[in-house]
């Protein structure tokens, strides 16, 4: 059961914070959708394309834009998606540095108008962003989780049905570790309806999945050229957003502060969590092998020297 009043706060009405606030204002999950935005006309022009489509499908959910952050007071949950695409002649650090600027400015709106809210991070680089988030808002880590997991393992289920050709809506992928090129797919613990995937592909096909869900982003990225994914990645942050509204406690493999668990601390990466109301309400640790362990370290140890990054610029004393 949906609670009356349920409010959700969109910052960046981009290609996926307003695929996001579409999502949940067809979806009728909650009572109200703020988009906010530094472009707070593109937010009020979608906010009211969304409000008519919200009446067109008869759902009640309101869709709103903030000319003012106060607007997104008394939030359940903060979607953030603000960022800067990466331009020409600029680096990773430079885009790193800039997100995460941007990271700050954001978060100092959602400690001031929602201190009691839940924070789904999407902005890239994910895990890192996550980290900023949950350093800059101080809220508890159960509260500060990043979207990723649920995208890349939709990704990875996929490409094994491009593969099988049958088991539609029946594949279980699982993705863990950062969001990049170091992320850890799980094909010995992915199934379809139930069937390990290993004794379904061959080795061979399962590494083509495997290298395809890794690079899965620039694929589409490829394709569009001016921008990158934002169906799937709505899809997968609305459904974190409706797991929490609606506190059903499902697992998803969503980004969040490792705190000793798999034997890293200070820092953020994929692992699978239940949802719910609380936000994380509990972490799995799964047994991996050392060949899975192995790869998750590597893809801890490449989101930790970007937080490094920002360490060395004193990001975090500002
Ligand atoms: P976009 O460029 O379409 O939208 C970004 C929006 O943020 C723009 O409308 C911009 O005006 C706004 N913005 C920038 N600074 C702001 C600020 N200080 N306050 C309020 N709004 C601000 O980008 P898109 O495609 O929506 O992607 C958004 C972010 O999500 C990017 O960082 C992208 O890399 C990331 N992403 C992450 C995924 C994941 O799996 N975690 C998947 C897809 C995208
Ligand atoms: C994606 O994986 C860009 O992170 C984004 O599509």
């Amino acid at each position: 059961m949906v609670k009356k009043g349920k409010k959700v706060t969109v910052i960046g009405a981009g290609n996926v914070g307003a695929t996001v606030a579409f999502i949940l204002a067809m979806n009728g999950v909650c009572h109200q959708v703020v988009l906010r935005d530094r472009n707070t006309e593109i937010a009020k022009g979608k906010a009211l394309d969304m409000s008519q489509a919200a009446n067109a499908a008869r759902s009640h959910t309101i869709v709103t834009a903030a000319d003012d952050a106060a607007e997104m007071e008394g939030s359940d949950i903060v979607v953030i998606t603000a960022g800067s695409p990466r331009l020409p002649g600029m680096s990773r650090d430079d885009l790193l540095m800039i997100n995460a600027e941007i990271t700050k400015e954001v978060i100092q709106d959602v400690k001031k108008y929602a201190p009691d809210s839940i924070i789904i991070m999407v902005s890239n680089p994910l895990d890192v962003m996550t980290y900023v988030a949950l350093k800059e808002s101080g809220f508890p880590k159960e509260r500060v989780v990043g979207m990723a997991g649920i995208l890349d393992s939709a990704r990875m289920a996929h490409f094994i049905f491009e593969k099988i050709g049958y088991g539609s809506g029946q594949i279980r992928a699982s993705v863990m570790g950062g969001h990049g090129d170091d992320m850890v797919p799980l094909p010995k613990f992915s199934t379809v309806a139930g069937v390990p995937l290993t004794d379904i592909l061959s080795e061979d096909e399962i590494s083509e999945v495997v290298e395809r869900t890794k690079h899965g982003g620039a694929e589409i990225v490829g394709y569009l050229k001016t921008g990158s994914a934002y169906y799937a990645p709505a899809k997968s942050t609305a459904i974190m957003v409706e797991a929490m509204l609606k506190d059903t406690k499902q697992i998803h493999p969503c980004a969040v502060y490792l705190d000793g668990h798999y034997g890293h601390s200070d820092v953020v990466s994929g692992v699978p969590v239940a949802l719910g109301a609380n936000g994380v309400e509990k972490l799995f640790e799964m047994t991996l092998n050392e060949d899975q362990k192995e790869r998750f370290e590597k893809s801890v140890q490449s989101v930790r020297s970007m937080i490094n990054v920002l360490k060395e610029k004193n990001f975090f004393d500002a």
